[in-house]
């Protein structure tokens, strides 16, 4: 019981590190570079959060129990909740956080449901996954897309077509002169994962050689925390089609996917990939995916990449980050478990502000999956 609650904590904590840290990371990479505009400066909250993430990561690595467990205080049950309990079951971290779930299922059925997508990512975040089905109607922007996305490197549209309400920005162009590496200025976007500045980098043409040199078809993907899809944008441009897993947190990266004409599945790092063993040619693992998640999580994240990934696809580790120390000691044991060929491993040192200051390297593998174990 309190091992599981544990392990939840943890995961929760890594998958809201992620996000926060990739924020934290892009403001020190900005930081490095005194030539661009100032960014604005980074929220207090997000900074409070980061060091209270540290703080619980360093006190649940020395293995004690979660501190005891907040009273519940007991609200009725909203009906709703009881009605779809009897249709299907609910996961069980659903009902670790009663509060939350019957925040979640307190709405008024066959009207609009409440303006609450950061309520549902709460709970998906804390493995309550997959949610509830309630029975209202979802909250949609006014304006439909007016084109089909020929190019999914087209600028967003003006008019948004997210609902932009939780979010400080009330625009997609906002989105893009916050922060370019956000992923949302599409300038930014059109070159990347197509330059080779240094070891760390494979190119999208050259994997494709890579690929077609071992006479591997690649048809179809799953990019990992990719935020707005400018991956699978560059993969499309190939014609090979990748689906993207992204979440919302501090943007609205589901739906710039979306408006991309590419495909967005909201699913948390913690998430069995929703698709069947053996389909996909490639999997990668941008940065969401490094040091800050706990290593049994990592373990079960790798081998069900193992496990949807058909014999002789490949997994692209892509600027995986870790302490120079660990990714000898824990890393490499680690992700040799899965037995792949090495195509290609190259190490870098990390060498923005954070990288620096706690020693850290880069990992940039190409890795193919052995047609038998
Ligand atoms: C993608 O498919 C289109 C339509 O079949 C074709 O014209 C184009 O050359 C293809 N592009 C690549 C890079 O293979
Ligand atoms: C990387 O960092 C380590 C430790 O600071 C240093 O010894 C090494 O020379 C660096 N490597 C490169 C290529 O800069």
């Amino acid at each position: 019981m309190g091992f599981t609650m544990g392990l939840n904590l943890v995961l929760l904590i890594a998958m809201v590190a992620t996000n926060i840290l990739s924020l934290y990371h892009l403001s020190s990479t900005l930081q490095s570079h005194p030539t661009t505009t100032t960014p604005p400066p980074i929220p207090d909250h997000l900074l409070h959060q980061l060091s209270t993430i540290r703080a619980t990561i360093s006190h649940l690595t020395s293995l004690q129990p979660p501190t005891k467990k907040t009273p519940t205080t007991h609200t009725p049950t909203p009906s709703d909740l009881l009605l779809y309990t009897h249709i299907s079951p609910i996961a069980s971290s659903c009902k670790d956080n009663p509060l939350l779930l019957h925040q979640y299922m307190n709405y008024t059925p066959f009207a609009l449901c409440p303006n609450d997508s950061p309520l549902s990512e709460d709970l998906i975040l804390r493995g309550c996954h997959p949610l509830p089905r309630r029975r209202c109607f979802s909250r949609t922007p006014p304006t439909p897309p007016t084109s089909l996305p020929t190019d999914p490197f087209a600028p967003f549209p003006e008019k948004t077509t997210a609902l932009l309400t939780h979010f400080t920005c009330k625009t997609f162009s906002c989105f893009s002169n916050l922060k370019p590496e956000m992923g949302f200025n599409m300038k930014v976007e059109k070159s990347r994962f197509l330059d080779y500045k240094s070891d760390l980098d494979l190119p999208i043409p050259q994997f494709l050689q890579l690929a077609k040199s071992a006479k591997s078809v690649i048809r179809l993907g799953l990019d990992i925390g990719g935020g707005t899809g400018t991956f699978a944008a560059q993969m499309k441009l190939q014609n090979v089609t990748i689906l993207t897993t992204t979440m919302n947190l501090g943007a609205p990266y589901n739906e710039a996917v979306a408006v991309r004409g590419l495909i967005p599945l909201h699913a948390p790092l913690q998430q069995r990939l929703p698709v069947f063993d053996g389909v996909v040619d490639l999997v990668r693992c941008g940065h969401a995916v490094n040091r800050w998640i706990p290593i049994t999580a990592m373990e079960f994240l790798f081998f069900d990449v193992d496990r949807v990934l058909r014999g002789g696809g490949y997994f692209l580790i892509d600027h995986f980050f870790s302490k120079r120390s660990d990714l000898e000691k824990v890393f490499t044991p680690l992700i040799g478990k899965l037995g792949y060929k090495k195509v290609k491993w190259a190490v870098g040192n990390k060498s923005d502000a954070s990288g620096l200051k706690n020693g850290e390297v880069y990992l940039t593998a190409l890795l193919q999956k052995p047609f038998s174990h």
